[in-house]
């Protein structure tokens, strides 16, 4: 197993649409396996394959920490088949270093895709791990925290970023 680098807003791996996985092989199992290694070392509750530069529809998840029902998620080709509800909460990304923001979601979701294996997994929550299961969907869409906010914190937000650039660029 290795620990992958992890892509930070802007680069372009985190704003395409991923594909499918197609193929459930040793190099997929490889790839599963670094990003769970990956998670737990940032340290973080998810991770999306575009975050360490692989265009694929694979995430893994581990909301254990918040939400003691669940535990070790792998999924691929996910898709969200039944949201309801909707909730307000803050939340970060490994993609966004030090940045939380209040995103409104869902707040129950069901959603439907693989296991490691390619065999169909279903799952549904209503806790902490709805909001996570978002956000990694979102990140397979080739969308960040920012492109969910309005126009004035993404506008806060790309001076603080642009500000932060120019003096680590010194
Ligand atoms: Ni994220």
């Amino acid at each position: 197993m290795a620990i992958l680098a992890i892509k930070t807003y802007p680069e372009e791996v985190l704003k395409g649409k991923t594909e499918p996985v197609t193929t459930f092989d040793n190099q997929l199992h490889k790839l599963i396996d670094d990003m769970i290694e990956t998670m737990y070392a940032a340290p973080g509750v998810g991770l999306a394959a575009n975050q360490v530069g692989i265009s694929k529809q694979l995430i893994v998840i581990d909301a254990s920490a918040r939400d003691e029902t669940t535990s070790l998620i792998v999924l691929v080709n996910p898709e969200i088949v039944c949201a309801e509800g909707s909730e307000d909460s803050e939340e970060g990304c490994l993609s966004l270093p030090e940045y939380t923001t209040v995103i409104k979601r869902s707040k129950m979701v069901k959603v439907k895709g693989l296991d490691r294996e390619g065999d169909p997994l279903e799952i549904e929550s209503d806790g902490f791990l709805a909001k996570v299961l978002q956000h990694e969907l979102d990140h397979l869409n080739g969308m960040l925290l920012i492109d969910r906010i309005g126009r004035i914190k993404r506008q806060f937000f790309n001076k603080r970023f642009a500000r932060e650039n120019a003096l680590t660029r010194k």
